[in-house]
C-alpha cells in the first residue's frame, strides 16, 4: 500500500525548483501576451482600473457563478466601506433542470437571471444607480456593459451564448420582465475583477485579484497597459496556463473533458477537477488492490461525483482512527468495512491533491507578482475569494509558504487576504465606477 501511495506523493510533488520554473514561464506569458505574442493567456482588459475609495451609492448587483446565481443589493458607503442590503440566490441545477446543459437556449438562462432580480428580498425603496453584471466566464469587451462571450468553461454548454453579447442578452431579458425597479447595467466584470476591486477599495496596495472555487482564474492591475499607458486591470484566464508538470491522471482528466487540451492549470486546481482527480485516485487505489475491497463502489464510477467538499471533509479529520473520513466512506460511497489503512491513504490522498493545487497557484502568484515589481520594493495584496481558499484544511498555508519558496523571501510585505463576496461587491464597484467615469 505504501508503494504506490509514495509513488502517488512524489507524482503529485511540486518541487521548489518547479514553483521557480511554473514562476518564471508565468511571468513570460504575462509579457508575451501583453505585447501581443503568443500566450496562453487571453489578457482580456477590463476597461477599468483601480477603484477610488470615495464611491458612494445604491447599486444591485447580479452574479453567474459556477454553480449558483445571486442578486444581491449594496449599499456603497465611502471610505471604502459597503454593506449588503438584500440577497437572493438560486441555484443553476435543480432536480432535472440546469441552466449549463446544452439543452437549455440563451434567452431561458437569461430570463431566470433577470427573475431573480425581480426575487430580491428587501429591494431598495429609492431605486439604484445601476447594475453591476459579474459574469465569471471569458469574454471580451470594448465598453463596460458590452461583453461577447469567448468559450465557455467549468463545463456549461447553455446553447447560443458563445460568441454572443452577454450585455444584450440580459438587457433584453430585463426588458422582457418589463421591472421599473431594474437600472440599467453599466457593467460587466469577470468574478476575479471583482475580487480585486473589492479588496482594492479599501487598499491601495491590492494588485491580484484571484478566484480558487468551482473554476479557478486570476487578474491583475497592469500599471502600463500597451493601449493606453495607463493602469488597467486585465483578466488573464490563467486557468488556460499550460506549462505544467502532468501526471497521468491530469492527462485522462484532460482528454475525457468536454473541452481537451483547454483550461490545462484550471483542471489541476480548481474544485471542480480535484474531486474528479480525487475520485480518480481512489477508483485506482481499488484496481490495483491498495484497499481492502476490490470492487470499486458504485458512487465511484460516476465521472464529477466527488467534489472538493468531499476532500475538505476527509482532510478535516484528525481523529486517531480516522472515524471522520470513516463515516464519509459510509454515507457518501456506501463503502462500509473500511480498515485504518484505507483511511490513511485516502486521506493522503486528498492531501497531495490539495497541496498541489495550492503550490500551484501560489508559484503563479509569485510570476505576477515579478512582472509588476521586478525588486519586490513595495507592498503587495493578492485578493483571494473562492471555496478552496475559504475551506479546505491546510490551502492557505500552503498557498503561502509555496509564495514565500518560490520568491525566496520570507515575504513579510505579500498579503494574500480572503475577500467574501468579491464577485457581488465588485459588481457594484464597477456600476459605480462606469457612473463616475473613471473608465480608462
Ligand atoms: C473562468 C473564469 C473565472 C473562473 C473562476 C473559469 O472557469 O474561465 O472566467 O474567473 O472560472 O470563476
Amino acid at each position: 500500500m505504501a508503494d504506490i501511495i509514495d509513488e502517488l506523493t512524489q507524482a503529485f510533488a511540486v518541487s521548489t525548483q518547479q514553483l521557480q520554473t511554473i514562476s518564471a514561464n508565468f511571468q513570460a506569458e504575462i509579457q508575451a501576451g501583453l505585447h501581443g505574442k503568443a500566450s496562453s493567456f487571453k489578457m482580456l482588459r477590463s476597461l477599468l482600473p483601480a477603484p477610488s475609495a470615495n464611491l458612494k451609492g445604491d447599486f444591485l448587483s447580479l452574479d453567474l457563478g459556477g454553480t449558483n446565481a445571486r442578486a444581491v443589493w449594496i449599499k456603497l458607503l465611502g471610505n471604502g466601506r459597503y454593506t449588503q442590503k438584500g440577497r437572493v440566490s438560486a441555484a443553476l441545477h435543480t432536480g432535472s433542470r440546469d441552466y449549463r446543459d446544452a439543452g437549455t437556449q440563451a434567452h431561458e438562462l437569461f430570463d431566470f437571471l433577470a427573475a431573480l432580480l425581480t426575487k430580491l428580498q428587501p429591494s431598495s425603496p429609492d431605486g439604484y444607480e445601476g447594475l453591476g453584471f459579474t459574469f465569471s466566464f471569458p469574454y471580451r469587451q470594448e465598453s463596460l456593459a458590452h461583453a461577447e462571450l469567448v468559450t465557455w468553461t467549468k463545463g456549461f454548454r447553455t446553447n447560443g451564448v458563445a460568441g454572443q453579447d452577454v450585455g444584450r442578452l440580459l438587457s433584453e431579458a430585463l426588458a422582457r420582465q418589463s421591472l421599473p425597479q431594474i437600472p440599467k447595467l453599466k457593467a460587466i466584470i469577470n468574478d476575479t475583477v471583482g475580487t480585486l476591486l473589492t479588496a482594492a477599495y479599501s487598499d491601495q496596495n491590492t494588485g491580484i485579484g484571484s478566484i480558487l472555487g468551482t473554476g479557478h482564474n486570476t487578474c491583475y492591475l497592469e500599471p502600463r497597459d500597451p493601449r493606453t499607458g495607463g493602469p488597467m486591470i486585465i483578466n488573464l484566464e490563467s486557468g488556460n496556463f499550460r506549462q505544467l508538470p502532468v501526471t497521468p491522471f491530469d492527462e485522462y482528466l484532460d482528454r475525457e473533458s468536454n473541452k481537451p487540451g483547454q483550461q490545462r492549470l484550471e483542471k489541476m486546481v480548481s474544485g471542480k477537477y480535484l474531486g474528479e482527480l480525487f475520485r480518480l485516485i481512489l477508483g485506482h487505489l481499488i484496481s490495483r488492490r491498495q484497499c481492502s475491497t476490490t470492487d470499486i463502489p458504485r458512487l465511484l464510477q460516476v465521472p464529477y461525483s466527488l467534489n472538493s467538499a468531499d476532500m475538505s471533509i476527509i482532510l478535516i479529520d484528525s481523529s486517531s482512527n480516522l472515524r471522520g473520513v470513516e463515516a464519509w466512506l459510509e454515507q457518501k460511497i456506501n463503502f462500509t468495512s473500511s480498515t485504518m489503512a484505507d483511511r490513511t491513504s485516502m486521506k493522503e490522498a486528498a492531501l497531495m491533491l490539495a497541496k498541489r493545487s495550492a503550490r500551484l497557484v501560489g508559484a503563479t502568484y509569485a510570476g505576477i507578482l515579478r512582472h509588476i515589481d521586478t525588486t519586490l520594493s513595495r507592498q503587495h495584496t493578492i485578493a483571494v475569494d473562492g471555496s478552496l481558499y475559504e475551506k479546505m484544511p491546510g490551502y492557505r498555508s500552503y498557498l503561502f509558504q509555496a509564495l514565500q519558496e518560490t520568491l525566496e523571501i520570507k515575504s513579510p510585505q505579500i498579503t494574500v487576504k480572503l475577500v467574501q463576496n468579491g464577485s457581488q461587491i465588485g459588481g457594484a464597484i464597477a456600476a459605480a465606477m462606469a457612473g463616475h467615469r473613471q473608465r480608462v
